[in-house]
């Protein structure tokens, strides 16, 4: 029983992939065809565009919302779209008197199904919240004409396919959160042109380089983290210098290429590298982030001894690089490294270090270092 259900449900995605698909094809088809729900004849709406939230949203909870367990779309009923159970309106920026729906919130809601083309509808849309749901397939192309979205939180869903497009062509989002669902491939270098100030694609199944062009981003929040890019960070990071406050590179396949330009991030408060293959020594342009609090390049293969002036950073409050292969730790790194903090390396005279015999064995093959210009990451 609970197999067939499954099944059903891939069945309807599968099904929902392909009307997204033709959708696609004709971005600026009207809604009055199939699919969409009718509107009753007797019924009055204040405007046009009340009547269109209206198509939208019931389209999505009577063809597109299969379980929705706690019950926010039981209200959906009736021609006060307004009064709907996560649904906000709010008067049209350029003209007071006219309401429309602004904001849409089903954040943990549980919900099931897909997004509907109809969904296209809701051009007055700021806000689209919807993390921690069960939608599945991929975003209807129709979402381009969301000319006033600004937020876009799809995260901890089950969207599938390749990196939505259709975020690119949004041209008032700042914040897009993608975490958590089954994206897959390239990520498109026109992301990191876009005016955005915070992306989330973590814990996705993004494969790709990083572009050359990633500096250009004036993002102050950016996390990357459970991906796979392999590769470098570009040296157009420097050009970030002045907006990134955070960025996470967990887990994300980097190997040995964090290029001298990090020393410019004067304004990055988090930078966590952690679980990469990154190898030599530490860079001692990390000295360059003057205001970083948090600083992770735990779990890589970096060598030689940790530079005095990282952990003399002033406002650093956690630096953490266990597992590696450091053989020196200044003094004053007593200050900012938590206890476990320098665990597993090969620090004479530190508990919890490797054996002599993994350090040996380590030391006498080092990892290959696979790009020229790691000569840049040696310490001046
Ligand atoms: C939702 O509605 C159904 C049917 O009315 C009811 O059985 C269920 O308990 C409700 N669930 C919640 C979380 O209120
Ligand atoms: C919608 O909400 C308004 C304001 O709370 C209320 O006056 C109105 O009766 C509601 N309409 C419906 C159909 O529930
Ligand atoms: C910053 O951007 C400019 C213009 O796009 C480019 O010429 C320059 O090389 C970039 N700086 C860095 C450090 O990449
Ligand atoms: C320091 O940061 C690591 C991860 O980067 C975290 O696991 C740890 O709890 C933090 N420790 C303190 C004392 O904040």
């Amino acid at each position: 029983m609970r197999g067939a259900v499954f099944l059903l449900v891939v069945v309807v995605c599968a099904a929902a992939a392909v009307v997204v698909a033709g959708g696609a094809a004709a971005v600026a088809v009207d809604f009055s065809g199939d699919g969409a729900v009718a509107v009753e004849a007797g019924w009055r709406f204040p405007s046009s565009r009340m009547r269109d939230a209206y198509v939208a949203l019931q389209t999505w909870k009577q063809e597109a919302i299969f379980s929705d367990p706690n019950n926010l779309t039981a209200d959906w009923v009736g021609p006060e779209v307004c009064n709907y159970t996560g649904v906000f309106c709010a008067p049209l920026p350029w003209d007071r008197r006219v309401l429309a729906v602004a904001g849409v919130d089903l954040n943990h809601g549980d919900i099931a199904g897909y997004l509907p083309p109809e969904l296209g509808l809701l051009g007055d849309l700021a806000l689209l919240h919807l993390n921690s749901n069960r939608f599945c397939g991929v975003l209807p192309a129709t979402l381009r004409r969301l000319r006033l979205l600004h937020e876009l939180d799809l995260s901890n869903n089950r969207f599938v396919g390749a990196f939505p497009d259709v975020v690119l062509h949004m041209p008032a989002l700042r914040f897009l959160d993608l975490r958590f669902n089954d994206f897959e491939g390239a990520v498109p270098r026109q992301l990191f042109d876009r005016p955005l100030d915070a992306i989330f694609l973590n814990h996705n199944r993004f494969r790709f380089d990083i572009p050359d062009n990633f500096g250009n981003s004036p993002v102050s929040v950016i996390v990357l983290a459970h991906n796979s890019f392999g590769g470098c960070l570009p040296a157009s990071l420097g050009n970030m210098s002045g907006t990134l406050n955070e960025i996470l590179l967990i887990n994300t396949g980097l190997n040995s290429c964090l290029p001298p330009e990090i020393g410019m991030l004067r304004e990055v408060t988090v930078f966590d590298v952690s679980f990469n293959q990154l190898a030599g020594p530490l860079p001692s342009a990390v000295a360059g982030m003057r205001k970083v609090e948090q600083l992770d390049v735990a779990h890589n293969l970096l060598t030689g001894t940790i530079p005095q002036a990282v952990c003399e950073l002033p406002r650093l409050k956690n630096f953490t690089f266990a597992y590696n292969f450091f053989t020196g730790e200044p003094p004053s790194c007593a200050r900012s490294v938590p206890r476990d903090g320098d665990r597993r390396n090969c620090l004479p005279n530190r508990p919890a270090q490797r054996t002599l015999q993994q350090c040996a064995a380590f030391f006498a093959r080092p990892p290959a270092l696979p790009f020229e210009d790691y000569i840049l990451l040696r310490p001046n």
